[in-house]
């Protein structure tokens, strides 16, 4: 059965992919945890520029974000369009080339970061020469997507490869476009926009990366792992059809509630903030279209550790869908903006959301791609935990302190004069960034502890095969 489906599909390039975002995890958060501890106890900086916060902090976002999560992306993409399409993926060759170049960009990032090689564009840190690397192997990626869907036996095109093609489609032209720069040696550039221009743009792709890669993209996930996992079909396939064009639709426009009270018209934040409001709708609705592909199941729950990852990712979402509309208002973003409840937002997205759902899906791919259980679903389980405590007092540790350092920035007294200093901001802080960094070891832990079940299941897998080869080609 499983030889078969070995032969049927290109499951080897899907299994490096899987592989590798595991690994990425790991890095990508333990150089978070070093970050976060730095915050709390900047002797670790140790006076040396390249263990500075400055130059780990985009390490981090890249690993985490290009690395973890596009490993993930391009792992459940390259799975499910093949099981979706009845096909093959269009181009081997092609699905290779990804694979290596993807991960020669990540070996790029890691080395010129550290050492201060940057366009100081944020998530778009990378210089020109890799920005036109990451142009050529997305192309590659999108190509071999899009042509395995038009080989696809199956008459329609199901919903997880439609928000997968929105992120492919929207994150090439958002990349290109923010990366327009004038060269002037190999590793320096400047950005041909300048100004607001220049602002604008790169919040909307800013805001963007996080529409349609952080979401758009795991959304894709959700919809195809979510009802296979619970062996159920989606609640509603209209509902996720709407949710696909308004979420498409409303996100391009939001860009400028990053901008709020700056050089930017103000217009441009207002249309932000309400498009934001809006926005609450489809992403709530898909949220709930998630949920109740549980509903005359939710028993599952309690045996099922993996659909735990995925449910509970989905009340993350929910979460900082909220959340996000709400600080886009201008009065909110007033208080918010610049401080830490900012940071928290993103946290509750990326740890409760992103790399949750990505965690449910790895789990249910590595059992099918090696034909085996888990090796102990007990630590899928103490996984779980981890994960839910440490993004929970990660997110309670920035709320609490982005609206105190909000609150006492803004606090004056009765002659008009600023009641605390800047670093009287900064010491109040320290309690909860030795909160964040605790927090963040507990999140580690358990990606650490995904990495070795994972490695120990494969292991498993293959002794099984050694022992009995005849049963595994069955
Ligand atoms: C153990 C887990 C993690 C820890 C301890 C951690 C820690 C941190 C820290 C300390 C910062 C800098 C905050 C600042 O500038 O004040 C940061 C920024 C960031 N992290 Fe993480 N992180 C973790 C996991 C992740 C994951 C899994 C993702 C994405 C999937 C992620 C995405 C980001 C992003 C996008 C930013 C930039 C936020 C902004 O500019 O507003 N992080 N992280
Ligand atoms: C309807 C959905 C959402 C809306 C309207 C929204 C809105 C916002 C707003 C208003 C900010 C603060 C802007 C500022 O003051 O500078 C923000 C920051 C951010 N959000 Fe969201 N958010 C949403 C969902 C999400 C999700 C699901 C994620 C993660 C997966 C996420 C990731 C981020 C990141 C990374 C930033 C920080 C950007 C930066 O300053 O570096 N957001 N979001």
């Amino acid at each position: 059965m499983q030889a078969s489906l070995d032969q049927k599909y290109n499951f080897e390039v899907v299994k490096w992919f899987t592989v590798a975002s595991v690994i990425y995890l790991v890095v990508g958060t333990l150089v978070g945890v070093y970050i976060a501890s730095e915050l709390a106890w900047p002797v670790l900086n140790f006076n040396t520029a390249e263990l500075s916060f400055g130059r780990l902090r985009p390490l981090h976002t890249n690993a985490v974000i290009f690395a973890f999560g596009g490993c993930a992306l391009m792992a459940t993409s390259f799975y499910s369009v093949q099981r979706t399409c009845g096909v093959k993926l269009w181009s081997d060759k092609l699905a290779w080339f990804v694979f290596w170049g993807w991960n020669a960009i990540i070996v790029s990032a890691v080395i010129t970061l550290p050492l201060g090689m940057t366009s100081g564009k944020e998530y778009a840190e990378l210089e020109w020469p890799i920005d036109i690397a990451i142009a050529i192997v997305w192309l590659a990626y999108g190509l071999n997507f899009t042509m395995t869907i038009a080989t696809r036996k199956t008459s329609h095109i199901y919903v997880s490869n439609w928000f997968f093609l929105s992120m492919i489609v929207m994150i090439t032209y958002l990349h290109v476009v923010n990366s327009l720069a004038i060269p002037v040696s190999a590793f320096n550039s400047y950005s041909v926009f300048s100004g607001v221009q220049d602002a604008m743009i790169q919040w909307w792709w800013g805001h963007n990366a996080v529409g349609f890669y952080l979401t758009a993209g795991f959304l894709g996930i959700m919809y195809y792992f979510v009802p296979k996992q619970a062996g159920r079909p989606v609640f509603s396939y209209r509902l996720s059809v709407i949710h696909f064009w308004a979420l498409s639709f409303g996100y391009v426009w939001l860009g400028a509630h990053h901008l709020q009270y700056t050089a930017l018209p103000d217009w441009t934040g207002s249309l932000g903030a309400a498009v934001s409001l809006a926005m609450i709708i489809p992403s709530w609705g898909g949220a709930v279209n998630g949920m109740m592909t549980l509903s005359g199941a939710w028993d599952k729950l309690r045996t099922d550790y993996v659909l735990r990852f995925l449910i509970i990712s989905l009340a993350f979402y929910a979460m900082s869908t909220f959340e996000g509309p709400v600080m886009s208002a201008k009065t909110v973003n007033a208080l918010s903006h610049y401080t830490d409840w900012t940071i928290g937002h993103v946290h509750s997205g990326a740890l409760g959301w992103v790399a949750m759902v990505a965690a449910g899906a790895l789990y249910h791919m590595v059992m099918r791609l090696w034909n085996t259980e888990m090796y102990s679903a007990k630590l899928v389980n103490l996984h779980f935990w981890l994960a839910t405590v440490g993004a929970v007092i990660y997110i309670i540790a920035m709320w609490v302190s982005g609206i105190m350092q909000g609150l006492m920035w803004r606090d004056y007294d009765e002659f008009g004069t600023l009641t605390y200093t800047f670093a009287e901001s900064v010491a109040a802080m320290h309690p909860y960034y030795a909160m964040r960094a605790v927090g963040g070891m507990i999140y580690w832990l358990g990606g650490a502890i995904m990495l070795y079940n994972v490695v120990m299941t494969i292991r498993q897998a293959s002794r099984a095969s050694e022992s009995s080869p005849a049963a595994a080609a069955a």
